[in-house]
């Protein structure tokens, strides 16, 4: 199928690795001119320089300009942005509300939220100017199943979804789309990194941080499909959303999920 993607102009935030890195690669095998930032430049972000021209950015996005110099960037490189992909978000598992202070609460909402704010700030003028823009945020399925150990992450991800139906609306008669993804559980660093959401699984469980990501999760999870979700099943939705066969779907959120969410 040709998702009429060639040429396009992508920025993706949090690109080094995980599902960035997954959309990156996906944009890039599809044609796009991707311009991709985060903190470092992995070697796989790299990589997809040699493969597919992706220009990788060193910028923390967290700040209230490196959403919008991203931006500036992809336009100075290529005079134009027709798809923004508001992928950066930060989670940290929380003993209690209570030991959430103001500057966690603050760096929390910047990296989930405030930074799809900035770079949609930045990005709408040129997707407006474009033949058919194209937003897609990646949310979690947190936003509508919030989680006590993740109460800031998931207000801001609900904020992010919120964000996606508002501005889908306003500007959807003026040619851009919005959208968003709500993904469960997915195969990235964000699980699998030291010290990360795997490795307190497996102390919990009495398992090794694989078996915690292949059976635990899925169990204590109820994911229907019994595992959890791969980064290029993300990346293979997040492009569809942005290719013009996805032309009238605008204001919606896609779970991707294995069936963990059970109500309709
Ligand atoms: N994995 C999941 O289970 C899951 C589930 C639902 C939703 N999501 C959402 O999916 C998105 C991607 O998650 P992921 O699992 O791929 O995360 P990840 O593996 O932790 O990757 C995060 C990416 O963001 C970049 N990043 C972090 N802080 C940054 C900053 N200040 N400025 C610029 N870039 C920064 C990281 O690169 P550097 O460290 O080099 O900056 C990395 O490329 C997030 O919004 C997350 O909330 C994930």
């Amino acid at each position: 199928m040709d998702l009429q993607i060639k040429d396009k102009v992508a920025v993706v935030t949090g690109a080094s690795k995980g599902i960035g890195l997954a959309i990156a690669d996906a944009f890039g095998r599809e044609g796009a001119h991707v311009v991709a930032g985060s903190r470092s430049i992995t070697p796989e972000l790299e990589a997809l320089h040699e493969k597919y021209g992706v220009t990788a950015v060193p910028v923390d996005l967290s700040t209230a300009d490196g959403p919008g110099t991203l931006v500036r960037l992809a336009v100075d490189q290529y005079g134009r942005v027709e798809i923004l992909v508001n992928n950066l978000g930060a989670a940290t598992s929380r003993p209690s509300f209570l030991d959430i202070d103001e500057a966690e609460w603050q760096r929390i909402f910047n990296m989930t939220l405030f930074s799809a704010v900035r770079a949609s700030r930045a990005a709408l003028p040129h997707l407006l100017d474009a033949d058919g823009g194209a937003i897609i945020n990646i949310s979690s399925i947190n936003a509508r199943m919030p989680f006590p150990a993740v109460v800031d992450y998931s207000a801001a991800k609900a904020g992010l979804s919120s964000l996606s139906k508002s501005l889908s609306e306003e500007f959807a008669p003026r040619g851009v789309r919005v959208n968003a993804i709500a993904p469960g559980p997915v195969r990235t660093p964000f699980w699998t990194a030291p010290g990360a959401f795997a490795d307190a699984t497996a102390a919990q469980a009495g398992t090794t941080a694989q078996e915690a990501m292949d059976v635990v999760v899925p169990k204590s999870m109820g994911i229907s499909t019994r595992r959890i979700t791969e980064a290029h099943e993300v990346a293979a939705l997040t492009l569809f959303l942005a290719s013009p066969l996805a032309g009238n779907i605008t204001g919606a959120e896609f779970t991707i999920d294995g069936g963990q969410i059970k109500t309709l």
